[in-house]
């Protein structure tokens, strides 16, 4: 953390010199695509080839390697885009050697992944979606695209929007969760962010809508596995957040790394040329993922190299990312006639206009100034945002007896292997991210904020993983003394992210071991969670008194889990991924279809030949929505405006939330809606719509919905996107579970 508050020093003494928000530079030049196209008309085959071309600069291999050098490539003109290098100092002698050895001077693309900040870390994507407020996604990807704009990066490969249902695949941490609504809005809502209103200012990136399609449905949580579904399964569940980022006007999509259907992403036609850029008019470019277009090789999609390059072309891949086979094999397919010069000509015109777009051909050093790296990066109002934001990605899952929120006036015996972690706190894909001697600790944290230092200890007492049993007793010890006990535990963070798929969701290591120890003292004891997925907690549920989902909450993280311990914070945060009891459950989803053979739970008068598990319930641990606060929030009076709903009218569901506890609160109300009868089976229930609202002590709320026919839209069985007439159920509630009900009926 002491690093930290000399940065701040240093950017604090230069920020009012340097804070020329948008400034453009002075040199005219012509509208976009006049521009582009009198360009290309100089442009050899070989250069337009280059703008296709992508190379890593500092050899972060996350895939096969390419064999290529590419400084040796950058040197012969050969390199559209640059990711992995960051800085403006390394980028701009980067894009030094590319415009000395560039015969029109076209300028290097940055690429790099800022998923959830740049320095300044926020929640993991999954912790962020967990305070369902869109604004403050919004604001997190604008921060980030500021430092990172700052650092030289025009580029960032987020927002990752792949719906998944199942937590064994450790990507869930980067994207939002389960829900299609709730996905598609915060898709919406990054983008904005990361692009703000304009490329051109000084403060935005480009964005990347990744990994389109469906990667978060890899069977058995695999990564990188097979994907298979229905198309109306597609379109409806998993599609539409890639579409909302269309919708927000997204500068560019990253293809995924699996097939659908037996055809990889990376070779599928109906996916990038009909789906994305026909029928949803996307007009930025499409860039693989990581050595994607090799990988059609073992996939047995493609013969070989120059086959992959022809397919992934033909599909309407403009950017090879690492691979080398653009560069290597674009001039023979198309001397071969395997591939049209119309073709080729579309995908680097695109990547030119992303280029305009930025601003580089106006300046291509105009995101190099040192002065205002320095002033941005680590500015305190991102600091107090991402402070913010951790605050309210906190999820409280139990609290027995009100142990929380601790008193100042308890002694209180930290432990766990991440009560003094300043370096899994921000999480897995903070891939610029500082983490040792920056982020706030747990411990840190508690100190910033406990008046009386002698009331609170800290000590491990067990690592994350392994089975040391030396520092158990000193902990022992300490919780023994104590009042109340809070054990910081979790995951590391490289658990979850890219290439992390687990097969037991379970807290890893000794650490539930030692949290029986900590139980049979006898005190309370509050299990702090930071973590990458949904966790099987079912003994932690049974056994803890309190149980607090932080996630990996970033630079900011040990402040925000102080504070919302000891009650600073209300914790008002709601899962956007469901947790299963066990991990058998998996896939496990609030909006499943109901089945023929409905199991009704214990008090089913048939338990035999129903859908249900003989050893388990079917019902999750903590269902998708679900989350506590200090408070408590009573939900009554649903009332329709009417119950028949007909053409371009709407109804308008009321109901009142009233704040019954002890706390000012803030509360996410959510609506549900269930189409009882259709064409084709519906879901029982699908989230419409959500609020967040703070309800003060004693107050009442009467939270308004519309609901038009337009929301109730899905594929009909002719693949028709329509609203059935028939009867519909709403429910309201602060969950998944709500069960709050009212009818109505949509009529011709
Ligand atoms: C990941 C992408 C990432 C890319 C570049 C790949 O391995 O799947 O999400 O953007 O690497 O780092």
């Amino acid at each position: 953390m002491k690093k930290r508050t000399l940065l701040l020093l240093l950017a604090c003494s230069t920020i009012t010199v340097y804070a020329q928000k948008g400034k453009k530079p002075q040199i005219k030049i012509k509208p976009r695509t006049e521009f582009v196209a009198d360009l290309m008309s100089k442009m050899t085959l070989e250069e337009k080839i280059a703008q296709m071309v992508q190379f890593t600069a500092d050899g972060t291999i996350t895939g096969p390697k390419s064999g290529t050098n590419w400084v040796d490539e950058i040197k012969k003109g050969n390199v559209g885009s640059i990711l992995n290098a960051t800085g403006v100092d390394y980028t701009r002698k980067i894009q030094k050697m590319n415009l000395d050895n560039s015969r029109l001077k076209i300028p290097i693309l940055f690429g790099y992944d800022v998923i959830h900040g740049y320095k300044t870390i926020f929640p993991i994507t999954l912790g962020e979606t967990a305070s369902w407020d869109l604004e403050l996604a919004r604001k997190s990807a604008e921060i980030a695209a500021a430092e990172s704009a700052a650092a030289g990066i025009h580029w960032t490969f987020a927002p990752m929007v792949d719906i998944s249902r199942d937590p064994r695949w450790g990507r869930v941490s980067e994207g939002a969760g389960e829900d299609t609504y709730l996905g598609s809005k915060m898709a919406f809502a990054r983008v904005k962010g990361f692009q703000g209103n304009n490329l051109n200012d000084l403060y935005t990136v480009l964005a990347c809508t990744k990994h389109f399609a469906a990667y978060g449905a890899a069977e058995a949580g695999r990564d990188y596995n097979t994907v298979d579904m229905s198309e109306r399964l597609l379109r409806e569940v998993y599609l539409p957040p890639y579409k909302a980022t269309v919708d927000a006007g997204v500068g560019s999509f990253m293809a995924s790394f699996n097939e659908i259907a037996g055809v990889p992403s990376t070779g599928n036609k109906w996916l990038m040329n009909d789906l994305l850029k026909k029928e949803w008019g996307f007009n930025g470019f499409v860039v693989t993922d990581y050595t994607g277009m090799n990988e059609m090789i073992p996939h047995g999609y493609a013969k070989n190299e120059q086959h992959a390059g022809e397919l992934a072309l033909k599909a309407g891949i403009d950017m090879d990312m690492v691979g080398a086979i653009y560069l290597n094999d674009t001039k023979k397919n198309l001397q071969e006639g395997k591939v049209t010069m119309a073709q080729i000509d579309d995908a680097c015109r695109r990547v030119l206009l992303a280029k305009y777009d930025l601003g580089l051909f106006e300046d291509p050093y105009r995101y190099n100034e040192e002065k205002r790296e320095k002033a941005t990066i680590y500015k305190k109002e991102y600091l107090d945002a991402a402070l913010n934001a951790a605050n309210k990605s906190m999820v409280l899952l139990k609290n027995s007896n009100n142990v929380l929120p601790l008193k100042q006036s308890q002694k209180v015996a930290f432990v766990g292997p991440l009560v003094s972690d300043e370096f899994n706190i921000i999480g897995s894909w903070a891939a610029a991210g500082d983490r040792n001697g920056y982020a706030v600790s747990v411990e840190e944290g508690v100190k910033h904020l406990v008046k009386d230092q002698s009331k609170v200890s800290f000590n491990k007492g067990v690592e994350i993983k392994d089975s040391k049993r030396t520092m158990m007793q000193a902990a022992l010890d300490a919780a023994k003394n104590a009042d109340v006990v809070v054990a910081v535990m979790g995951e590391f963070e490289n658990q979850s992210g890219e290439a992390a798929s687990q097969v037991n969701i379970d807290l890893p290591g000794i650490q539930k071991e030692f949290l029986a120890e900590l139980k049979k003292l006898g005190k309370p004891v509050v299990l702090v969670l930071l973590n990458g997925r949904p966790l099987t907690l079912s003994w932690e549920n049974d056994n803890m008194d309190a149980i607090l989902e932080a996630w990996f909450p970033g630079t900011m993280g040990g402040d925000a889990i102080a504070q919302t311990l000891y009650g600073v914070n209300n914790p008002s945060g709601k899962l956007p991924m469901t947790f299963p009891r066990s991990v058998g459950q998996v896939p496990i989803y609030y909006n499943h279809k109901n089945t023929g053979r409905p199991y009704l739970g214990t008090n089913d008068p048939e338990q035999k030949y129903k859908s249900r598990y003989t050893d388990s319930e079917n019902s999750p641990l903590y269902a998708f929505g679900y989350g506590l606060s200090y408070t408590k929030f009573e939900y009554s009076n649903l009332k329709l405006s009417s119950n028949k709903l007909s053409g371009s009218n709407k109804i308008t569901v009321t109901v009142d939330v009233k704040n019954t506890g002890n706390y000012d609160g803030e509360e996410v109300v959510q609506l549900y809606v269930h189409d009882v009868v259709g064409s084709v089976t519906r879901p029982v229930k699908e989230l419409k719509g959500f609020t967040k609202q703070l309800i003060k002590k004693g107050e009442t709320k009467t939270v308004t919905f519309d609901i038009s026919a337009d929301d109730l839209r899905f594929y009909n069985i002719d693949m028709k996107f329509v609203a059935e007439p028939g009867d519909f159920e709403v429910f309201v509630g602060g969950s998944s579970d709500a069960t709050l009900k009212a009818t109505f009926e949509l009529v011709k």
